[in-house]
């Protein structure tokens, strides 16, 4: 026997009834959307997660009728009745069950419920502290059941292309040592060996190396990683990637798997047709086009490096930053010069609350003059310059910011961005084409100055801290001496990159141990500190590793996208809040000073208030 569609206790999805259903008796059950009370008459709009139905309970069943008097909105009702036709002009296009309703023959309460502290519907402004705290009664929402489905049909959608292409599902350990990502780790104090702690993973990335030194040749998993870092939109303590790894390939495997596999998910999931190969942009070139490691390609807007045109200017606040070695770097706004001077002056305080001394700016006039503050010092050349170099035309805008050269791309790529989202240029042509851009981003360096990076766990003593992280491959050209040229250095690193959001990143891996202590080496961790933290990855590249490269993709952040959110917790059943709060649960909570006493710790002073 196998199981009821519906359940024993229904015959249909109160979503799933039509006009041919019209004569049959059915059985629903759900809860109680809303209820329109006419005395005589009582309308139930019955909700499942299959959809919505309209029940009617009339005087002919009186039981049913006193029954819909009772119930009250978010009751779990069962439902009895007669399928009919709505009459003409009676029909609601807006439910898919709007050609028919249920005529009430019994109506059971199931359960009662309290008046819902807020209304299940999908536009409803209520404060997201609130909807997590009663996160059941959120979730009701079918907003939040379709972002659950469509997460759950992505899930199953990898699992089968990843299925199809060899992999295989292996788990590895949560209770574990650090694995370096970046981020600080989450502990768990060990009660059989007080003094000593696990801690959960930031990603199995040492697993998955080792699972190649086994011969697992193909691994995925779909991985729950832990980082204690600052929140915000799109990241969470913790999450979930697929996790994968392959050996005996490169680059191009990895290119082309993940390309089979997001082009699978967006037919089948939008019916959206991705063009592949996937475009490949260097890391390089992704700053200097867009100002940016994520480059948002659903517009142009390129910046222009402006150093050799200003390179003799009288204009002060550039001669100044290209005499220090920084740049000027500019950006048109096509149809910009409809921007007021107000409006002018508050993007100028957009770019001084990044740490930008100032935004200068110019309007093109319909005679290829520029309108700004700036222009009685500009001469004609460089004028001349600036029009082709950021190709601006009559009537558009052009943004200039002059600084130390990576702060003012990064600035100027964070403006191209906010100024395209504020004036409606992103994915204006309209086509699937400008929706859904997905980039690769290469060959990205190495390493970063420890200096400019946010990782709080950064070694200091080399200065420098690993761009993705320690196991990733040098290019082959700085394979003998990158130390000697690590500001260069290339990795053979890649990040897919979806409208402007890092969606995975991944790296062909030293599989040489050798290789792999200069790297710690260089970033200033000893051999000894490295048999002590990475022993058992070094012992094992000592027992034939076979070369290896992978790569891991945020499902979180994947369905956010598909499912147009701005935040990954719309596609977390169960997420923390910025402070890493579960407002439902109350997690974390205060511990009990006997289960310290029984991990042997003691609990230190609290810190003073100030
Ligand atoms: P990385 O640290 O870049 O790489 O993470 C890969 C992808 O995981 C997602 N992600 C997050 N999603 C939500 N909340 C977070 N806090 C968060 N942090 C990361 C992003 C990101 O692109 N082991 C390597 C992968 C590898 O080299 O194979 C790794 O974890 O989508
Ligand atoms: P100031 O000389 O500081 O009064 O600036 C003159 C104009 O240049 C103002 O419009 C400033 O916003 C702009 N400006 C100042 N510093 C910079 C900078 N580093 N980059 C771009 N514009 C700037």
């Amino acid at each position: 026997m196998s199981i009821t569609p519906f359940g024993a206790m229904r015959t249909h999805g109160a979503g799933t009834l039509r006009a041919e259903h019209a004569g049959e008796t059915v059985t629903v059950a759900g809860w109680v959307d809303t209820r329109r009370d006419h005395g005589g008459v009582a309308f139930l709009d019955l909700r499942d997660r299959s959809g919505i139905l309209q029940v009617v309970a009339d005087p002919e069943s009186s039981d049913a009728l006193e029954a819909a008097h009772r119930v009250r909105t978010e009751w779990v009702v069962k439902v009895t009745g007669t399928v009919r036709a709505r009459p003409d002009g009676m029909r609601n296009d807006r439910l898919d069950t709007g050609d028919v309703e249920l005529a009430a023959t019994s109506i059971e309460v199931l359960s009662e419920a309290q008046t819902p502290p807020f209304p299940v519907e999908d536009d409803v402004e209520v404060a997201e502290e609130r909807r997590l705290f009663h996160r059941y009664v959120d979730l009701r929402r079918p907003k939040m059941l379709r972002n659950l489905e469509v997460r759950a049909q992505v899930v199953s959608i990898i699992r089968r292309v990843m299925e199809r292409n060899g992999f295989i599902d292996v788990e590895t350990p949560q209770l574990t040592r650090p694995t370096p990502e970046g981020a600080r780790d989450f502990l768990v104090p060990s009660r059989l060996q007080p003094g000593s702690t696990y801690a959960l993973p930031q990603s199995p990335q040492l697993f998955k190396q080792l699972l190649m030194v086994s011969g697992i040749e193909r691994y995925f998993q779909i991985a729950r990683c832990f980082r204690d870092e600052n929140l915000r939109a799109d990241r969470q303590p913790e999450f979930t990637q697929l996790d994968l790894e392959m050996s005996f390939g490169d680059e191009e495997d990895i290119y082309s798997l993940m390309e089979e596999m997001f082009v699978e998910i967006f037919d089948e999931v939008l019916g959206v047709d991705l063009p592949t190969p996937f475009p490949r942009i260097r890391f390089e070139d992704a700053m200097r086009r867009y100002g940016s490691d994520k480059p948002d390609l659903r517009f142009e807007m390129e910046l222009a490096d402006l150093a050799e045109v200003f390179a003799a200017t009288e204009v002060g606040v550039f001669k100044g930053v290209l005499d220090s070695g920084g740049s000027v770097v500019a950006l048109a706004l096509p149809k910009g010069g409809d921007l007021t001077r107000r409006e002018f002056d508050e993007w100028t305080e957009w770019a001084k609350r990044r740490g930008a001394k100032g935004l200068a700016w110019g309007v093109v006039e319909d005679d290829g003059s520029l309108r700004s503050p700036l222009s009685k010092f500009m001469s004609e050349d460089e004028l001349a310059g600036v029009l082709r170099e950021t190709g601006a035309e009559p009537g558009d805008a052009v943004f200039f910011g002059a600084g130390p050269r990576s702060f003012a791309r990064q600035l100027m790529g964070a403006l191209r961005v906010a100024l395209a989202e504020e004036r409606g240029l992103i994915g204006e042509g309209g086509t699937e084409h400008d929706r859904w851009e997905f980039c690769w981003v290469v060959e990205p360096p190495m390493f970063d100055a420890a200096s400019e990076s946010d990782d709080p766990t950064a070694a200091t003593s080399a200065g420098w801290v690993p761009n993705h992280h320690p196991f990733t491959s040098p290019a082959p050209e700085f394979l003998d001496d990158f130390e000697q040229r690590p500001e260069v250095a290339t990795a053979r690193a890649y990040d897919i990159v979806l409208n402007g959001t890092e969606l995975a990143s991944g790296s062909v891996r030293i599989h040489d141990a050798e290789l792999q202590r200069r790297v710690f080496r260089f970033l200033g961790i000893s051999d000894e500190a490295a048999e002590e933290k990475f022993g058992f990855l070094l012992r094992g590249f000592s027992h034939g590793v076979p070369p290896h490269a992978g790569i891991a993709p945020g499902i979180d952040r994947t369905v956010m996208l598909i499912c147009g959110e701005k935040s990954i917790r719309e596609v977390i059943a169960f997420p923390k809040t910025q402070t890493g709060a579960d407002p439902m649960t109350d997690a974390p909570a205060p511990y009990d000073p006997d289960a310290l006493k029984e991990l042997g710790l003691r609990e230190l002073p609290k810190p003073k208030a100030d």
